[in-house]
């Protein structure tokens, strides 16, 4: 693991990305940068109000504006759950320099977290064959841009930030 480029988490809603993110960066001594929070402590509201109150358009470009920032500097950036349903955050992604992790969960797995935690937009509009689509469209995705790909499936975060750390 190198200090200079950025580590890059991505992967679906409730696999874990923030906590792993915090452990790794703690340990490793780098410094972390979570889009969902930044974006949260800008507008002074969680993803779920903005979606509600200014649109997931607006959520969707503040997250990019923060991710081409977080990218210039080295770390690690935990990512939210849809950036890779918006074209530039993917070529961006794939120009850096950043090593990119998957963090991949099975449905089940999230579920069982999602359940656990706090609510989240997309998991209150969607019924569950629609949020099954999503997520097999996403890991598609997450696979398409990923350099190291992690299974946090019944795994606990730390064994997690482990294996991040073997694979980069
Ligand atoms: C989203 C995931 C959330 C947050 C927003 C949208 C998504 O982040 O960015 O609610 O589209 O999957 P997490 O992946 O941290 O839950």
């Amino acid at each position: 693991m190198t200090k200079q480029n950025p580590i890059v988490l991505i992967g679906f809603m409730g696999v874990g990305k923030t906590s792993v993110g915090t452990f790794l960066a703690k340990k490793t001594k780098v410094n972390f940068c979570d889009t969902d929070k930044m974006i949260t402590r800008m507008e002074k509201a969680t993803p779920g109000e903005i979606f509600a109150t200014k649109g997931e358009a607006y959520f969707r470009r503040q997250e990019t504006h923060i991710l081409e920032q977080a990218l210039k500097h080295p770390g690690i950036i935990s990512t939210g759950g849809g950036i890779v349903e918006v074209k530039r955050n993917i070529s961006l992604l794939r120009k850096s320099q950043a090593t990119i992790v998957y963090i991949y969960g099975d449905l089940p797995h999230i579920m069982k977290r999602l359940l656990r935690n706090q609510r989240r937009p997309l998991v209150e509009k969607s019924t569950t064959r629609e949020f099954y689509q999503l997520w097999e469209r996403r890991d598609q995705m997450y696979r398409s841009i990923a350099d190291v790909v992690v299974d946090s499936t019944n795994k606990r975060n730390n064994i997690v930030a482990a294996e991040v750390k073997l694979g980069v």
